[in-house]
């Protein structure tokens, strides 16, 4: 355990917070033998994987982070098709989609570049180009915080939704999450439908894609839009786009003739959420050192020296703009930590 340490590199917004205590997890015996520790008994705790979905609002933490650095993946056939795959927490996210990819495993490609570490995966249940973590998640084992219980997780009890899941939820802060299984398939059918993917794909001369080809392709496109937190901290979309039902769509659609909307399920509509914040005269806009992305507006950064505090402000601005404007409430996706 170590105290006072600076989490300048532990979170993709870059801010120079300090933790008064600080843990790496390589196995459960460190949980279990911290959890006997004063320190573990008297402070709060917060888990930290890769911190890109995490806004620290304050300088200073006054507790105890967990950063997760458990490794190890192993794969078992379950026929010439299907492999389970179980993936340590701590491992890279995107170092372990690539070896999926590599392994001609297919299932990930679409989530390919997401920052972050396996662990935090099913929290917000992540997605990215028409494919979410629940398509091809198998089951997790948890440790109860409270209990000190080992416990397994199914798909139907995780209740993942768009961008959430009951780690999100009921359950926030109770467990911490050891490992995830996955199930992969030799011959799982391409996701090419979704926004540029077709297109990279035919840029990129290629007639047959495989797994490797989508992952390339939405590597590329996410590479074009999106910051890299080592040049610009910021922590992806920093709200969620709001779902909301085809009747306020077709109201605002009145007055926003261009506005972008997406079909969801049982008559919902998934509204863009940084076409409101652009309208809303957002996009590029900076105020010392925290701004809101200029090709991205749903993706707040930090140019050098921001605080958490000034981050979140700017953020409640947003927001508050874009309910005046549209009657929209923006919710956020980015974890705040106090
Ligand atoms: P952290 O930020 O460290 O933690 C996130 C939350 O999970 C916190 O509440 C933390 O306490 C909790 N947590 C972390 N690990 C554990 C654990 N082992 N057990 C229990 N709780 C845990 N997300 C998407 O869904 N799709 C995208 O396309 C996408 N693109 C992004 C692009 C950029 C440039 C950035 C910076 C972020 C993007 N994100 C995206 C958000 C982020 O990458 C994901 O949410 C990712 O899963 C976070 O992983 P992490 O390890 O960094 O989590
Ligand atoms: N748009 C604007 N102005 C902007 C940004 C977007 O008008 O400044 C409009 C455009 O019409 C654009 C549309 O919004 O076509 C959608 O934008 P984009 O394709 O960039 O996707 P997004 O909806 O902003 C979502 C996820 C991303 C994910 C991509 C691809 C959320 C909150 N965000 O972004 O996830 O990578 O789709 O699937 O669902 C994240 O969660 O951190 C994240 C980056």
């Amino acid at each position: 355990m170590h105290r006072n340490v600076s989490l300048k590199t532990y979170n993709t917004f870059g801010l120079d917070v300090v933790a008064a205590f600080l843990a790496s997890i390589q196995d459960i015996s460190d949980v279990e033998r911290l959890r006997k520790t004063t320190i573990w008994q008297a402070e709060k705790k917060i888990i930290l994987g890769g911190g890109s979905n995490c806004l620290f609002l304050d300088d200073y933490y006054e507790g105890l982070v967990l950063v997760m650095n458990n490794k190890g993946i192993t794969t078992t056939e379950i026929s010439n098709r299907k492999v389970k795959v179980s993936v340590a927490a701590g491992e890279d996210w995107t170092d372990f989609v690539q070896q999926m990819v590599a392994m001609g495993l297919g299932g990930l490609e679409n989530l390919s570049l997401i920052p972050g570490k396996v662990g935090a995966s099913p929290m917000q249940n992540i997605g990215a180009y028409g494919v979410e973590l629940k398509d091809v998640f198998h089951r997790l084992q948890a440790l109860d915080l409270e209990t000190g219980q080992l416990v397994d997780f199914e798909p139907s009890e995780c209740e993942f939704g768009y961008r959430t899941s009951i780690f999100k939820t009921t359950l926030k802060d109770r467990f911490l999450i050891l490992s995830v299984d996955f199930i992969l398939d030799r011959k799982a059918e391409l996701n090419l439908d979704y926004g540029k993917i077709r297109e990279e794909i035919a840029r990129m001369g290629i007639r047959q894609p495989t797994y490797r080809d989508v992952s390339h392709a939405v590597s590329t496109i996410r590479r074009n839009k999106l910051p890299d937190p080592l040049q610009l901290g910021n922590a992806g979309s920093f709200f969620k786009n709001p779902v909301v039902h085809q009747l306020v769509f077709d109201d605002l659609e009145k007055e926003f003739p261009d506005i972008v909307g997406y079909p969801g399920q049982n008559g919902t509509v998934k509204l863009a959420a940084g076409w409101l914040i652009e309208k809303a005269g957002w996009k590029g806009f900076r105020k010392g050192d925290a701004g809101i992305h200029q090709m991205q507006a749903l993706v707040i950064v930090n140019y050098g020296l921001a605080t958490g505090r000034e981050i979140f402000s700017l953020a409640m601005e947003v927001q508050q703009s874009v309910k005046e404007m549209f009657g929209i409430q923006l919710e956020p996706e980015v974890n705040f930590i106090g």
